[in-house]
């Protein structure tokens, strides 16, 4: 069993009523969010990558709960260096206390504003996420790329959560054939709408991911569904 909270933007809750993985956290700085930060109580927070729509409140959360910030090595750093809890990876694959967990390859940045500089993060990521018996993927950020066929080839994706907002990431016209690649039971479209920049219309790439066969859905922030 697997429960699936979508929070707004790119931000997930998954659970399998012993575990919470709690995903790109952008909730107090998310007019479109419907819970507050404080209400979360994750075990373990997966980040992406450092862009302040995706650490969000990932911190703050990890040092109320000590929940264990998982994130590419500089990011992880960086969070440990600000009182966090983390587990530093690079792309490859982890047995945690959850479950299996892939760091996978995302075409995109990672950085963060600090007193008029930017920091680097290293490189951003997505996620192959083993939990409840279920088999998830978070893109991240991220262009389309080939190699997500082999992502669809190696792990029975129960479910992808695929940006489709354009400028930044992957449009709805790419996120279609990122679904044909990866092969999913599932898709869930995110990363659209919180910004005029990201504007998509969701309910038809929906439609469109139907007509070649695969299931998809959008969720609500706030919505869960049962996978
Ligand atoms: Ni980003
Ligand atoms: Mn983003």
């Amino acid at each position: 069993m697997l429960k699936l909270q979508y929070l707004g933007h790119a931000a997930f809750s998954l659970t399998d009523g012993k575990y919470v993985l709690l995903i790109d956290p952008f909730i107090s700085g998310n007019q479109l969010a419907k819970v507050e930060a404080e209400e979360l109580n994750p075990t373990h927070i997966l980040l992406t990558h450092g862009h302040g729509d995706h650490l969000g409140d990932a911190i703050d959360i990890a040092k109320r709960t000590g929940a264990l910030i998982i994130a590419p090595t500089e990011l992880a750093n960086y969070c440990e260096n600000k009182g966090a809890r983390s587990h530093a990876m690079y792309m490859g694959t982890y047995h945690f206390d959850f479950g299996k967990l892939r760091m996978t390859p995302a075409w995109h940045g990672s950085s963060i504003e600090e007193k008029g500089t930017s920091i680097y993060l290293g490189t951003p990521c997505g996620y192959v996420i083993y939990l409840g018996g279920k088999c998830v993927y978070h893109a991240g950020d991220t262009g389309i790329f080939g190699d997500m066929a082999l992502i669809g080839r190696m792990n029975p994706l129960d479910c992808a959560l695929l940006p489709i907002g354009g400028n930044f990431t992957m449009d709805p016209e790419e996120a279609l054939e990122a679904a044909l690649m990866l092969k999913p039971k599932l898709v869930i479209p995110m990363h659209f709408n919180t910004f005029p920049v990201i504007k998509q219309d969701a309910k038809q790439f929906v439609k469109d991911v139907e007509k070649k066969g695969l299931k998809a859905l959008t969720l609500a922030p706030g919505e869960s569904i049962e996978i």
